[in-house]
């Protein structure tokens, strides 16, 4: 009874039905008209006093307290109706994600298990933001042995997701003094966006068919950090030229830069062994980034950087600022999955499960869409298609028509006005608007969706 009359009460005071300055009846007499003891009234008085609903000041009773009682909040607006598609796309065919039906729930599941039976209490408490140590040592095997990363465990910091590295990263640049992050020309704004929000420039670097230009850095003087996917050019597909590779790790070490190696989808690579990580060649110069997101599941948000030595201080104190650990109990479990083989097994078949519709993908456009031309399908999970001139656009509509979810190329592009000061294309080089094209990401649909997904495709392609 006290509870309920205490709800009752605030609830009156919320809505104005008692007014700020209401004087209350006596104890004595609401228990008497409600039938209680007068103790439960004056315990509930008592409570939303102490709340700060209520004022008791002797001589003047109890009165509903003088102070602006905020409105109730409106309800949730529903969005305007714009904003919610009419319907879901039949096939979206957006990169972005891998196909997580294939998500290896059982293996995950026993993996989880038996970390959290083996987990010693310690790994319950506040942890070292660099990550659990388990993961760490797992993560450096690994990448030694599948990327040729150079990794001592104590040089690899877990986050959530590249993005959140990416943040940290350009947090650490900003508060030492660097201005701009040089990015490829093509990439995703989300990206671009996470360095602003640290307060640097970006500053577009121009990529072609053998991936950034790297050369350009030497023209853009006071630049010290670039940010890279050497291993598979994201949208383009293509991997960085070795000439390349090597003049940025050259740059990095002349100027004492920084490169931020994005390995999105690097476990994923379908005619010869996978392109070595560009960290192996220049560890102090380099930080590699990987994620589970391309591998495993975007929504583990789990991802790992491999620091320098004179970064990492600086690093840890930047995410020891809000952010500090991911959850432990999915590092344990990722540790022991990679531990087991698991994780191994899990990219192998994925490998085989993305390379055989990959080949799908190239026959039926062979067949069926000879104008097209299908690149970057060496690696990862999507490919380009490079359509007739001045067609992009009313294909992604024609697309768009037939509930079909799927990109053009430009909508990469990087799009702010040049820098004065920013790169040109160097002579003789292509210019830095890419020919008309389609991202097809082969890799997102379950297995099931994938043909239907393929005719759909061959549909609307000219
Ligand atoms: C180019 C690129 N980098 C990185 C990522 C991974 O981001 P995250 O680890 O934050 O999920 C993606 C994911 O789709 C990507 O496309």
């Amino acid at each position: 009874m006290r509870d309920a009359l205490i709800r009752a009460l605030r609830d009156a005071v919320r809505t104005g039905r008692l007014a700020p300055g209401t004087r209350l009846p006596s104890s004595r007499s609401l228990a008497a008209d409600l039938g209680m003891a007068r103790n439960t009234v004056a315990d509930a008085y008592g409570e939303l006093v102490a709340e700060g609903w209520l004022t008791a000041r002797q001589g003047s009773g109890t009165r509903v307290a003088e102070r602006v009682v905020p409105p109730e909040p409106a309800p949730p607006r529903t969005p305007p109706a714009a904003a919610v598609p009419a319907t879901r796309p039949t096939y979206d065919l957006r990169p972005g994600q891998p196909d997580v039906s294939a998500f290896p729930r059982s293996a995950w599941l026993s993996a989880a298990r038996r970390a959290l039976t083996a987990a010693p209490n310690d790994a319950f408490g506040y942890g070292d933001p660099a990550g659990r140590p388990e993961l760490r040592r797992a993560l450096a095997g690994y990448l030694a042995r599948a990327r040729g990363v150079r990794a001592a465990p104590e040089r690899i910091v877990v986050c959530a997701g590249f993005v959140q590295g990416l943040a940290l990263l350009s947090r650490v640049r900003a508060k030492a003094g660097h201005h701009a992050v040089g990015v490829e020309s093509y990439g995703l704004n989300v990206h671009w966006n996470v360095i602003r929000g640290a307060g640097l420039r970006t500053v577009p670097l121009p990529v072609d068919q053998r991936g950034a230009r790297t050369a350009e850095l030497d023209r853009l003087p006071g630049l010290r950090t670039v940010l890279l996917t050497p291993a598979h050019q994201f949208p383009t597909g293509v991997s960085l030229d070795p000439d390349r590779r090597a003049a940025v790790v050259d740059w990095a070490s002349r100027v004492g830069g920084l490169v931020l190696e994005d390995d999105y989808d690097g476990e994923f690579r379908y005619d010869r062994q996978p392109v070595g990580a560009l960290q192996g060649l220049d560890p102090e110069h380099v930080v590699y980034l990987g994620t589970a997101s391309k591998s495993l599941a975007p929504a583990l948000r789990l991802a790992w950087m491999v620091v320098p030595d004179h970064l990492m201080d600086d690093l840890l104190a930047v995410k020891g600022t809000g952010e500090w650990q991911s959850g432990a109990l999915d590092q344990l479990t990722l540790a022991e999955f990679i531990d087991s083989g698991a994780y191994d097994r899990h990219v192998r078949g994925m490998r085989m499960r993305y390379r055989r519709r990959r080949d799908q993908l190239v026959a039926a456009l062979a067949e069926r869409a000879p104008r097209v031309r299908v690149t970057g399908i060496a690696a990862g999970l999507h490919a380009v298609l490079r359509l007739p001139p001045g067609t992009e656009r009313s294909v992604v509509q024609g697309a768009a028509w037939q509930n079909l979810a799927l990109e053009g190329l430009s909508r990469y592009r990087y799009r702010e006005r040049r820098e004065p000061d920013g790169p040109g294309p160097a002579q003789g080089e292509e210019p830095d608007v890419l020919p008309d094209a389609l991202v097809f990401a082969y890799g997102t649909p379950p297995d099931h969706a994938f043909t239907g997904a393929l005719e759909a495709l061959c549909r609307v392609l000219p």
